[in-house]
């Protein structure tokens, strides 16, 4: 699998270049075999190490795979939602092409990082020119891998697009982000573009059992199924939520996993909705606050189980459709903080509103 490469030129270790050794540190931490120990995160610790690890993307991951092996790599753009593989693709990518030389010939650069034109002027620069110096007759390119690229100014990204066609014989770059439209158009026509998607529940179902397996966790059938459709096709959430419940809880139930994100169970929805549905106003009011405020829940997160809620039951459309756009104005004044207990009243005299029409369409 990893290939394993001569030991490189001496001057490449030099400590004295603050780029590569802020970019050591960070490999042992994002590359390395992370120590077996009780603190470290799931996410670290269970991080697929080679391509075939990587879960769902089967045909991103085996294009990549096959040029990575035909030494025909091109810049990559790797864009997605958080928690779908893009960093562990480009880490195992780093592995395969130079094994345990991998901090040496892999610059990697995040949003936490200091990421102006300077450092792409400078850092990026540094890196990618020396190899030209001792790597020039071999046929091993560096990698230099910008991680949430999309938090890169823009004047940083305009001077990216010239290092990379400057350096392009012996550096490949990778870029990663979430939202692919804030790469700057020039950058993007000079990269290989891969969309990651939401993981589908089957794959994260069977990686989820993988670290519950490994860890000897007790966790129910339910209590799997509501990780998973807690998570959104999100990996990194799935095994943070398993983290932080297998601490607060010994056995992973269904009731523990919501506990433990503070989201409403499915019963406590059902519950809310027949209220809204059967309740009058006042009554719906105080059951509702009464509840929120006994087991902790935040009124967007009812108002978006609410609404999946909503899409089930049966109504004619257009009273769907008004009610539906009512939650939405909800979620959307949420997100600015409004007063909650407003918000909570809205919530209901949309739902009074509704029964008012549905009465009115029956009629
Ligand atoms: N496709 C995948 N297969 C297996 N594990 C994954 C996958 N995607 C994400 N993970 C898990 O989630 C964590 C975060 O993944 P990462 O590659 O950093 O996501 P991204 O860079 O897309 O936000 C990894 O450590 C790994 O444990
Ligand atoms: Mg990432």
């Amino acid at each position: 699998m990893a290939e394993v490469i001569s030991p490189m030129d001496v001057d490449e270790c030099d400590d004295d270049d603050p780029s590569l050794r802020s970019n050591k540190g960070k490999g042992v931490v994002a590359g390395g075999v992370p120590p077996d120990n009780r603190d470290t995160p799931w996410v670290e610790k269970y991080r697929p190490q080679s391509l075939d690890d990587v879960a769902a993307h089967r045909d991103i991951v085996d294009t990549i795979d096959r040029l990575t092996s035909e030494n025909r790599l091109p810049h990559l753009l790797l864009y997605g939602p958080p928690g779908t593989g893009k960093t562990s693709t480009i880490l195992a990518v780093a592995r395969k092409l130079y094994g345990n030389q991998f901090h040496n010939m892999i610059l990697e650069l995040n949003a936490s990082d200091d990421r102006g034109i300077d450092v792409v002027r400078q850092q990026i620069q540094d890196f990618a020119s020396t190899q030209s110096f001792s790597f020039g007759a071999k046929s091993y390119v560096k990698l230099v891998l910008l991680d949430e690229a999309d938090a890169m100014t823009k004047d940083a990204q305009f001077a990216l697009r010239r290092v990379i066609e400057k350096y392009t014989k012996n550096t490949r770059f990778a870029l990663i982000c979430n939202h692919v439209n804030k790469i700057i158009p020039a950058l993007q026509s000079r990269c290989t573009r891969f969309r990651f998607t939401p993981l589908d529940s089957v794959y994260v179902t069977e990686r989820l059992k993988h670290v519950v397996e490994a860890e000897r966790l007790d966790v129910t059938n339910s209590g799997l199924t509501a990780l998973v459709r807690l998570s959104n096709g999100d990996m990194r959430k799935a095994l943070n939520i398993l983290q932080s419940t297998h601490m607060a809880s010994p056995q992973i139930t269904e009731e523990a996993v919501y506990l433990c994100t503070g989201n409403p169970l499915p019963k406590d929805i059902e519950q809310i909705s027949y209220w809204l549905l059967n309740e009058s106003f006042a009554t719906s009011f105080i059951r509702i606050s009464e509840m929120k405020t006994r087991k902790g829940f935040a009124l967007v997160d009812i108002i978006r189980e609410v609404t999946l809620f909503v899409f089930k039951i049966k109504m004619p459309s257009d009273v769907r459709v008004q009610l539906i756009n009512d939650l939405s104005d909800l979620e959307y004044r949420l997100s600015f903080g409004c007063n909650d207990k407003l918000q909570l009243g809205s919530l209901i005299a949309s739902f009074t509103r509704a029964r008012s029409a549905l009465v009115a369409a029956a009629k």
